[in-house]
């Protein structure tokens, strides 16, 4: 065995493990995280026109690691969705996000599961599952690589942020809460939401009861909030409201169809932020 030692594949096998786990790291530079995956450490999915990124972040000097998606192209890291806000992890190179049993799953490095989609599937899950970001910044996971069956998405699990295309709804089913985060370097659960009642307005609440503001009633002719006239003003967003027997939700979209960043946030003061990414470089709200 000790002949072994000075054999060259001492040294060229090590490299080759090398090379392979770089290579793994690298690799997995695209939109889809499929059954035998998993993405850890400093890995990201970059959607396919390259305007999401997902990966795990540190709100700044904080000491936890989240998975999250951003803006690839805005220069200051804005996070627009926290998978595991309210658990999150201390090393992100032993966590990984993975398909397991037919959910997306985090597990950190004693394997121990933070996070699931907490579907209940009664298979174990195809191993054809694929996970997909899309360049609307909707996390989707799918039973196949081209279904159309969406069996799980983040735009229905949103946390501080409404993206152009994603449904506040409320129904039996479901009802979307906006919620701030806890501070600036915290995205767990924080003390000011927003949320659609079945009145169709929407309220902010404080500490999920105390309500301090509301939207009023919708107005379908003019398109707007009886209480945010402003929203007629702008020349960016067209606002679209469905209210049918089997969905009642509101949805938004550029008017110019542009996919320049754009999105409403519950910040920190519990203030409702609309915000489009200006030429300058810079975050502009209304
Ligand atoms: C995953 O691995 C299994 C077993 O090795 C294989 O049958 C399957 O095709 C793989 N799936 C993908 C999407 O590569
Ligand atoms: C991961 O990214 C951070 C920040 O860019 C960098 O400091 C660190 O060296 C990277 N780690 C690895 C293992 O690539
Ligand atoms: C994983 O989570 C469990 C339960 O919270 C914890 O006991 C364990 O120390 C964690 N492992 C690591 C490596 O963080
Ligand atoms: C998915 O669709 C693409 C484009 O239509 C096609 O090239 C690919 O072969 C399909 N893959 C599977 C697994 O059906
Ligand atoms: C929020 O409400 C819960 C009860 O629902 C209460 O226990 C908690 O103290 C409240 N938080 C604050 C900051 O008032
Ligand atoms: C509601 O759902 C049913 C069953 O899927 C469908 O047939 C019907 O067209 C839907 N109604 C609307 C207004 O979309």
């Amino acid at each position: 065995m000790d002949s072994n030692k000075s054999s060259p594949w001492s040294f060229i096998l090590p490299s080759f493990l090398l090379c392979l786990s770089l290579c793994i790291h690298l690799c997995l530079g695209t939109d889809k995280l499929d059954a035998n995956q998993s993405l850890s450490g400093n890995e990201t999915l970059t959607s396919l026109g390259g305007d999401f990124v997902l990966g795990f972040f540190t709100p700044g000097k904080s000491s936890y690691s989240y998975i999250g998606i951003w803006y690839n192209k805005v220069r200051e890291q804005t996070i627009v969705w926290v998978a595991n806000r309210d658990n999150p992890v201390t090393d992100r190179y032993s966590t990984e996000l993975k398909i397991l049993d037919g959910n997306l799953i985090i597990v950190n490095g004693s394997q121990v599961p933070v996070w699931s989609t907490n579907l209940r599937t009664s298979s174990s899950g195809s191993s054809s599952m694929v996970a997909v970001l899309g360049d609307d910044g909707n996390f989707a996971l799918k039973d196949g690589p081209n279904s159309s069956v969406t069996l799980w998405q983040s735009f229905d699990h949103m946390t501080h942020t409404w993206l152009p295309g994603a449904k506040l709804e409320i129904n039996k089913r479901k009802n979307t809460v906006l919620t701030s985060w806890k501070n600036a370097e915290d995205p767990s659960t924080g003390l000011f939401s927003l949320q659609l009642q079945p009145s169709n307005e929407y309220f902010i609440l404080w500490n999920m009861s105390f309500r301090y503001y509301t939207t009023g009633k919708w107005d379908s002719k003019n398109k707007v909030y009886e209480n945010v006239p402003e929203l007629k003003a702008n020349t960016i967003f067209d606002f679209i409201f469905v209210d049918n027997e089997n969905e009642s939700y509101f949805t938004y979209r550029r008017k110019d169809g542009s996919t320049t960043p754009s999105r409403f946030v519950m910040d920190l003061s519990g203030q409702m932020q609309m915000l489009s990414w200006l030429p300058s470089q810079q975050w502009n709200m209304f």
